[in-house]
């Protein structure tokens, strides 16, 4: 079976170095050498001031608003994973949908000074796939009107935009460091931030919002633990060939692909994309729903990323979004992984073509 995405595991033998330290220490959780190693060592790869590791990508994203101390409106997008929106919704705040755009699929910010009203605190954006949103457009709009921005940056690991880290923007960006994605940790995820007091009341919030018997504020269990923080460690010095190696095979896609009637994700001048994902929009939800079927039926996953459009959700109120609406029924997600075969891409885009 070939799934969309595979979990790279680094060598045994590596990680099992990390265990021996584990269990000399026996120290397991509650802000471990490895985590702090680990935090360390992403501070740096990010160059940005202040990085909290934490248990998985949505509890990231619930410390950030929390942490903003954002009630009211949050404009975000309606194409992205239903944690964004989620994490809203329970942070009791209420999302207000502006439509992406239909080269990048990302929140565009022209549609977004129209939603803004005296409730909007903030703007939440994903960089869909890991390819950076118009930040500097984003940014000017929220400057204007005094918004908070959080970026979900849950795939957009190693993704630059004009030579940063563009998990470097915003007031706080959020990443998830789940096995399926481009870096890992099993399960985990980052809050990230140059603001120094945002990052103390995170930490703080990290870990129930007590330093030992020091109460400060309320707080949530968002630690990590160092067996996951030692998988971390083991795939950042991996990062650099994580990226080439999708690089590659992404290329390999748009090879055997190019003659197919199919929308390829397009990304802002200034971007250098990690690869995370390799999507596709198709020209019919029933030429989607076609090859995916064929392509199952030849043990080959391909997943609808990200399907439905999160404004028809039942958990919202469905404010039209016709370019989401539009993208995301005919969007479909091929396999990418870091030990995915050439002669595997050849055969998934053979059967794609035979569906034409
Ligand atoms: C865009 C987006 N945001 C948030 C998340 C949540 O991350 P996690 O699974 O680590 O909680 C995901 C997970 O895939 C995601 O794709």
């Amino acid at each position: 079976m070939i799934q969309v995405a595979k979990p790279y595991l680094p060598e045994s033998s590596i990680f099992n170095k990390y265990l021996e330290g584990i269990w000399e220490r026996q120290w397991l959780t509650n802000n471990g050498p490895l985590v702090q190693e680990l935090e360390e060592k992403l501070r740096n790869y990010l160059g940005v001031k202040h990085l909290i590791y934490v248990n998985n990508g949505t509890i990231a994203l619930q410390i950030a608003l929390k942490a903003l101390a954002v009630t009211g409106e949050i404009i975000t997008t309606p194409f992205s994973y239903v944690a964004t929106t989620n994490s809203i919704l329970w942070e009791g705040c209420k999302p207000v949908f502006a439509d992406i755009n239909s080269t990048d699929f990302n929140l565009d910010p022209r549609k977004i000074e129209a939603l803004i009203t005296d409730e909007t605190v903030a703007i939440l954006a994903t960089h869909v796939y890991g390819n950076p949103c118009d930040v500097n457009a984003i940014e000017k709009i929220a400057a204007q009107h005094n918004l908070k921005v959080i970026y979900d940056g849950a795939h957009a690991f190693g993704a630059k935009y004009n030579g940063k880290q563009v998990l470097s923007f915003g007031d706080i960006a959020t990443c998830s460091f789940h096995a399926t994605k481009i870096f890992h940790t099993v399960e985990g995820g980052a809050i990230i931030t140059n603001d120094d007091a945002l990052a103390e009341k995170m930490t703080l919030y990290r870990q129930f919002g007590h330093v030992g018997d020091e109460h400060f504020s309320i707080g949530i269990n968002g630690k990590n633990s160092e067996l996951h923080a030692a998988m971390g460690l083991c795939m950042l010095p991996m990062m650099h060939d994580f990226i080439e190696k999708r690089r590659s095979i992404s290329e390999l896609y748009n090879e055997y692909l190019r003659d197919l009637p199919l929308q390829q994700l397009e990304a802002l001048t200034g971007t250098e994309y990690n690869y995370s994902y390799y999507p596709v929009v198709i020209d019919s939800e029933e030429r989607l729903l076609i090859i995916k079927d064929l392509l199952q039926q030849n043990e080959i996953v391909a997943r609808r990323y990200f399907y439905p459009s999160l404004n028809n959700l039942p958990q919202h109120t469905g404010e039209p979004c016709p370019v989401s609406e539009s993208v995301s029924p005919r969007v479909l997600a091929l396999p990418l992984f870091f030990e995915l075969e050439n002669r595997d891409v050849e055969r998934i885009c053979s059967l794609i073509k035979t569906c034409f």
